[in-house]
């Protein structure tokens, strides 16, 4: 059956393939990329966004649990998959059979880990999570010792990677990122130290792989700048984004169409009420598709050419858009929410500075009901 509500998201692979070559130039050919496609790449479809970064050469993919991970082998990603966040108990033979590469820092991940991969041939890589201030996941610095000596007595275990995450990386400027560098580099001593060599030290983010060449280490973790968004909340200060384009849109059709009188109250509790005669475009997009209420007669949306104003409380379903002032506008015409027509664009950091987010939450936020159509 066709979709008969038409409301949709476009999702540019072409872009996304650029923009992972901008970011492959940035880095070089010495360090290597895990692109992040956790939370089904930030709203753009996991599988079909792995499929294409995996063609583009991405040789690591990131994720944020066992279940992720196991859709990907699913959809035929041969690469690395490295699960960010680790795994929960019961799932280590699922991670083990899957070649998921979990995140460790507990001394239980060890043990379940050893145990399961005893069960196959060959040693099971794993990467040491270390907390260097973000206060989340990770071992602490002086917690190492002990997990080393562990990793050490494990013989089905390997490790193959180090790495933290950044608190403030986007932040220009931000103390803690350096003390959080510093204390990576104590850590990453620490395991040398010991006689480990892993291959992979990592830190970096899409923030701080552009703008903190020393945290690159020898591979990194973009996630928001794959799908087009350079995200630094540099304040006043001008910061070249390194030319990422976003690869979604959103966009919808007129499903209806009415001139109404001036003074006329439009959607829940009259929150708008017309002060001309005007023509009252219907989308047949809400806050269930994910579109913000914050939204709610301030944001804007791209009808021929033209940007028209959302009027009225946004509902679930439905959205209201004055075409007073676009001559022309017909039941079945192309609106775009997020998007680009002509030189107009609207991107997922006007909805975001609208609805006090970020473009990460706006890109999560599309919902599962709004179809994602490909295009190269
Ligand atoms: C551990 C880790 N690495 C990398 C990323 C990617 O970050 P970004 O999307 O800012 O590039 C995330 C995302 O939150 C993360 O949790």
């Amino acid at each position: 059956m066709q979709n008969a509500r038409p409301n949709w998201a476009e999702v540019s692979l072409g872009a996304l393939r650029r923009n992972y070559r901008v970011l492959r130039q940035l880095v070089g050919k010495e360090v290597e990329i895990c692109a992040v496609v956790k939370a089904d790449a930030y709203g753009h479809g996991a599988r079909e966004c792995a499929r294409a970064l995996e063609a583009e050469g991405a040789r690591w993919l990131g994720v944020t649990s066992t279940s992720e991970g196991l859709d990907l082998r699913k959809a035929g990603i041969q690469g690395r998959i490295l699960l960010m966040t680790g795994f929960w108990q019961g799932d280590e033979e699922d991670v083990v059979r899957g070649q998921l590469t979990p995140a460790i820092w507990q001394p239980w991940h060890i043990e379940c880990l050893q145990q399961a991969a005893a069960k196959l041939p060959g040693t099971f890589s794993v990467h040491l999570k270390v907390d260097t201030g973000m206060g989340r996941l990770g071992a602490g610095v002086d917690e190492l010792p002990a997990l080393l000596a562990q990793l050490r007595a494990a013989d089905h275990l390997c490790l193959e990677g180090v790495f933290t995450h950044l608190a403030s990386a986007e932040v220009v400027g931000a103390a803690d990122v350096q003390q959080q560098l510093a204390g990576f580099d104590k850590a990453v001593a620490l395991v040398k130290r010991e006689g480990f060599s892993p291959k992979y030290f990592h830190a970096a983010n899409s923030a701080a792989l552009v703008m903190l060449p020393q945290a690159r280490k020898n591979l990194v973790r973009p996630g928001i700048s794959l799908y087009g968004y350079y995200l630094p909340f540099a304040g006043k200060a001008a910061i070249e984004p390194p030319g990422v384009e976003p690869v979604l849109s959103w966009k919808a059709r007129v499903i209806s169409l009415r001139e109404l009188a001036a003074g006329s109250a439009l959607g829940y509790n009259g929150a708008f009420v017309t002060r001309r005669r005007s023509r009252i475009a219907v989308l047949p997009v809400g806050y269930a598709d994910g579109l913000s209420r914050r939204l709610s007669s301030r944001g804007q949306v791209i009808v021929r050419g033209a940007c028209a104003p959302m009027v009225g409380r946004i509902s679930m379903d439905l959205t209201l858009v004055d075409m007073t002032d676009v001559p022309g506008v017909q039941v079945g015409d192309e609106v775009i929410l997020i998007g680009a027509n002509g030189g107009l664009r609207i991107t997922a950091w006007d909805h975001a500075n609208l609805a006090e987010a970020t473009p990460y939450e706006v890109l999560c936020s599309i919902s599962k009901r709004v179809p994602r159509k490909y295009v190269e």
